[in-house]
């Protein structure tokens, strides 16, 4: 498998063969991840953190992964302070921070931002988050986080939230088709799944069931990923007060659960999963939010080409 100079833009770019490999590699990196182990596998590497958009996780855990590694850190910092706001065009930006960093991590507000960037790189791009479209080192660090608490298999997932501007489920349910994962939808009748994403999904015969309701499902699944309601991606602020109370995770709800199931959330969290669902057994998106260092730490070594 070749990963040397590869562009990570979308899950539909890896097979599971190559997904696999790189939750190996990624399990091999978590002593590091846990500054149990010293890596110094990015010494004199300088990687661009390019951020035009929002970022705790993604933006944060590539830096302690670039930093466990040894490499260094290049920040655009904020967008408001660089030549952006000049009238400079991302297509620019992008061919100046290739003279300058051996690889480029870009989160962007618009869908496609990452593909074209490829057009425009001398380095390798990876996708820290596009538009509504896709979110691969997300997907990745999901992936790991289902195979490390539960089981890729065959899983019986519910997606429940925002599924139709949630760039993150879309990436997810393209990834854990390749397992044949049983899906459920469940999100109020405005953000449900895209139809074209269901057709797909059908026609790889992979069971999918849609839903408004929690209660309905929560006895017959091992995994329930959460999303938010993304204000941020609503073109009518009233449409987004309708609909943004709908679906919330509580300890009463969890009554009914099989014992065994694990919640996942790419985070930010706004109110759908009450507080006192943290200290449950079930509630695993904080241990998820970490497994986004040795993932992007696999990501980054791989592409870089200081693994093979
Ligand atoms: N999950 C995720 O992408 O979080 P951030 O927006 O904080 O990076």
């Amino acid at each position: 498998m070749l990963f040397k100079n590869r562009h990570v833009i979308s899950m539909k770019d890896f097979s599971r063969e190559e997904i696999d490999y790189i939750l190996d590699i990624a399990e091999e990196l978590e002593p590091v991840a846990r500054g149990e182990e010293r890596s110094r596998l990015l010494d004199g590497k300088i990687i661009s953190l390019l951020f035009f958009e929002p970022s705790t996780r993604t933006r944060l855990s590539f830096e302690v992964a670039i930093r466990r590694l040894g490499g260094q850190v290049l920040s655009l910092g904020s967008v408001e302070a660089s030549s952006v706001m000049k009238g400079e065009n991302l297509a620019d930006t992008i061919r100046v921070i290739s003279k300058y960093a051996d690889l480029i991590v870009l989160r962007h507000p618009l869908d496609g931002s990452a593909r074209m960037a490829t057009e425009f790189a001398a380095v390798p791009v990876i996708n820290g988050g596009d538009g509504s479209v896709h979110h691969p080192t997300q997907t990745f660090l999901d992936l790991y986080t289902i195979r490390r608490e539960s089981h890729l298999e065959g899983l019986k997932i519910a997606m429940a939230g925002d599924l139709k501007y949630g760039r993150t489920v879309h990436s997810l349910c393209y990834a854990l088709s390749l397992y044949g994962a049983e899906m459920t939808f469940v999100s109020p009748p405005e953000l449900r799944m895209p139809r074209e994403i269901v057709r797909e999904l059908r026609k790889k015969n992979i069971r999918v069931k849609e839903t408004e309701c929690l209660e309905e499902i929560i006895g017959d699944i091992e995994v329930l990923y959460m999303t938010r309601v993304q204000r941020e991606r609503f073109p009518d602020p009233q449409e987004y007060e309708k609909v943004k109370n709908k679906l919330k995770i509580t300890g009463d709800l969890l009554k009914s659960a099989d014992p065994e199931l694990k919640i996942l959330h790419p985070l930010p969290r706004v109110n759908e999963i009450s507080p006192d669902v943290d200290d449950t057994p079930h509630a695993r998106y904080f241990e998820q939010a970490f497994y986004g260092v040795p993932i992007r730490m696999a990501l980054l070594a791989l592409t870089i080409g200081v693994i093979e």
